[in-house]
């Protein structure tokens, strides 16, 4: 067997490219490190904080310094165990890096089953994006029936699960996302009651006019340019959640502000989410998730890049939020 690896080839100064990585042969691990795992990637995950994190701007993590491996997260299968909780042939989230195979510690990997959904959506619907729009549905604004729900992003892992929760739990639905591909997957894929292209000239008035008399919460994963557009909408005792600032990551400047003032004549309560603070909950989510996704309540769509290869340009599409749904990279077989 031989291994390959993504590694970085020099710091990126803006948000990264393609051309700031390169596959290289590296040696195969020689087996599972004491009490740890020798694992083969099936799928890797292509999430928006690793953007900043290679740039050292996410949660106060280094930056990695270049010609090491990808950091990241994936579901691989476990290949020998030297850990007494895990066996050949099971199947883990952990982070391995962006690699063919990888030697982990076993304290940081989680046991999945596919259970009818690609083993993927563990990295997904049923994984750290699933379980962030869960959070802020359900424990941070406490959606319940009648409520109307914004969120951007809506075609992505994150705003998309949480519409189809929030959906799920009575509230009226509404997604902005960009352009009309991403329109037709949250109304006709992920079944919100509408979506707002904010592509398009006059989007707010759309917004508006959808959500009357506004919305009773807002679910945040993009920045300025929508909160400033949705928050005076919002009702009286209107809730929103601060998940992420797509738009802000790779640029430079202060971080947007909300103005104080605002809040205090709408009474608004307003949540910043970290998902962190919910990982001992994930079975939780699961457990709800798991029969919705049976009765296609909850839907599960992926955006899949083939082979180690094409991670590089995969990864600088999801940056750049040309992707649909979750963004993955298969980079070996799911014999699950
Ligand atoms: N707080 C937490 O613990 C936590 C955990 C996980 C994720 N997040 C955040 O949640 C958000 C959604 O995550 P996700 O994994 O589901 O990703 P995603 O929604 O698939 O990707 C981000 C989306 O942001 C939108 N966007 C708007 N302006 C952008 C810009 N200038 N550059 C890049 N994207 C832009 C794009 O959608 P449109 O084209 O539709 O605008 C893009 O597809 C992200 O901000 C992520 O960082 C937070």
């Amino acid at each position: 067997m031989t291994n390959r690896q993504v590694v970085l080839k020099r710091a990126p100064a803006a948000m990264p490219k393609a051309s700031d990585f390169e596959v290289v042969a590296a040696p195969m691990p020689e087996g599972p490190p004491a009490d740890g795992l020798l694992v083969r990637v099936i799928a890797l995950s292509m999430d928006p904080y690793l953007g900043g994190r290679l740039r050292g701007r996410h949660m106060g993590e280094p930056a990695p310094a270049p010609g090491g491996t990808l950091p990241g997260f994936s579901v691989s299968e476990v290949l020998e165990s030297a850990s007494p909780s895990f066996k050949p042939g099971d199947y883990v989230v952990t982070e391995t890096g962006w690699a063919h195979y990888a030697a982990v510690p076993a304290a940081g990997a989680r046991k999945v089953t596919a259970g009818g959904v690609p083993i993927s959506a563990h990295l997904g619907v049923l994984g750290m994006p699933g379980l962030t729009a869960w959070a802020g549905v359900t424990q941070l604004a406490k959606v319940k029936e009648g409520d109307v729900f914004v969120v951007d992003a809506a075609a992505g892992a994150v705003g998309g699960t949480a519409g189809q929760i929030a959906r799920n739990l009575g509230a009226r639905t509404i997604g902005i996302a960009g352009g009309a591909e991403k329109g037709a997957l949250v109304t006709g894929t992920y079944r919100f009651d509408a979506s707002v292209d904010y592509k398009q000239e006059g989007w707010q008035a759309q917004l508006k006019t959808l959500t009357a008399p506004g919305p009773t919460v807002h679910f945040e994963n993009v920045g300025d340019s929508v909160l400033q557009a949705v928050f005076p909408m919002l009702q009286t005792y209107g809730r929103v959640v601060l998940c992420g600032l797509a738009e802000h990551y790779h640029t430079e400047g202060k971080p947007p502000a909300l103005l104080v003032g605002p809040i205090v004549g709408k009474r608004a309560a307003i949540y910043g989410l970290v998902v962190y603070d919910f990982y001992d909950r994930l079975h939780e989510w699961v457990a709800l998730a798991t029969p919705w996704i049976a009765e296609k309540k909850l839907v599960v769509h992926e955006d899949v890049a083939e082979g180690l290869d094409n991670a590089p340009a995969h990864f600088e599409r999801m940056l750049k939020g040309q992707h649909l749904g979750k963004a993955i990279v298969r980079v070996g077989p799911d014999r699950a």
